[in-house]
């Protein structure tokens, strides 16, 4: 169906340039967030790659080094599923960079096992989610002090298969790996919709975009039936390049300055559910993250 319809479009592409620029994209050393590094270090940003696993992000970093034959990329820990972490990651930056343009919330994980963070969240809904949350809220300060800036929250078209427990956002009464990651990906639907409103005047703007289904180590949690079928679909998936392109876009794209809090696919703006647009649920999702976190987000 998509491939159908790009047939009839003309791929995106900008020449736009980001020299000067400041970028923190989170989970890159791999999959979409990588190739997405790679392409806004080649347009001349300096890259920060966030990542849990500093052995693979170092590695990451020469490559994309490499590829994009730029030496502003660098690496910092992150760990997006213990508070602590992102506490000290943000403090790192608030204290040595001078500014940050854009900042994609790319770091995901898909229908694990039933797992918590080290605050306690369940694991989807805790990296995916909470904390992104708690990071855009440490570093929106910076975000606003460097405008025009960017907010990019890679969410999924899964997050129309999903509802908002606010009762029991945890999964504690009752796990289903495929609903909790659902939730997910429309909480950073509604995160974005909500965090527009705010940001409304401030010359920092905010998208949450679909990327296709593509072919990364997402699939990892998989089941071995699943992953045979993943390997079936493969010529109707995209490699992590094409699944880079609607994250660029949203990060870079000239028109886009004049929009926020949207969704989109295919380098293009895209229909989210009715849930995906229900402001007085994104304010509810938006109060219990801030009680859960335990900050204060007006
Ligand atoms: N692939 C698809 O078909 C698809 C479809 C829709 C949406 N998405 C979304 O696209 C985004 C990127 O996923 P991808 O497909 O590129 O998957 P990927 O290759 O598995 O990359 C995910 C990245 O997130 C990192 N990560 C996981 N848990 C983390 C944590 N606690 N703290 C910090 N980083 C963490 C991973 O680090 P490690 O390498 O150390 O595990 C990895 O770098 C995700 O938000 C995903 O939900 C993907």
């Amino acid at each position: 169906m998509q491939s159908i319809r790009n047939l009839f479009r003309a791929a995106w592409s900008s020449d736009a340039k980001l020299d000067g620029k400041t970028v923190v994209i989170t989970g890159a050393n791999t999959g979409i967030g990588k190739e997405t590094a790679i392409d806004l270090a080649k347009r001349g940003a300096r890259v920060i790659i966030a990542c849990r696993d500093m052995e693979k992000a170092e590695a990451a970093v020469k490559e994309i080094m490499e590829k994009s034959a730029s030496s502003e990329v660098v690496s910092m820990k992150l760990d997006l599923s213990n508070s602590q972490s992102i506490r000290e990651f943000a403090e790192v930056i608030n204290r040595d960079e001078s500014k940050l343009n854009i900042l994609i919330n790319n770091a995901g994980v898909m229908v694990c096992p039933y797992g918590k963070t080290a605050d306690g969240f369940e694991m989807q809904i805790g990296v995916n989610h909470l904390g992104h949350f708690l990071l855009t809220y440490l570093l929106i300060d910076l975000l606003k002090r460097s405008a025009p800036a960017r907010i990019v929250t890679v969410s999924s078209m899964a997050h129309a298969w999903g509802s908002i427990n606010l009762e029991d956002l945890n999964s504690e009464k009752s796990y289903s790996k495929s609903k909790a990651y659902a939730q997910s990906k429309l909480a950073n639907v509604l995160f974005t919709r909500s965090l527009a409103k705010r940001l409304e005047g401030t010359g920092v703007t905010a998208y949450s975009l679909h990327p296709g289904v593509v072919q990364t180590d997402l699939w990892r949690h998989l089941s071995a039936p699943e992953q045979f079928f993943m390997k079936v679909a493969r010529p109707f998936t995209k490699n992590s390049l094409q699944g880079a392109q609607t994250t660029i876009y949203c990060a870079v794209e000239p028109s886009l300055d004049r929009e926020s809090g949207g969704y989109y696919s295919d380098c293009a703006p895209a229909s989210c559910s009715s849930a995906g647009r229900d402001d007085d649920l994104a304010e509810k999702l938006w109060d219990l993250s801030c009680r859960m976190l335990s900050v204060t987000w007006e």
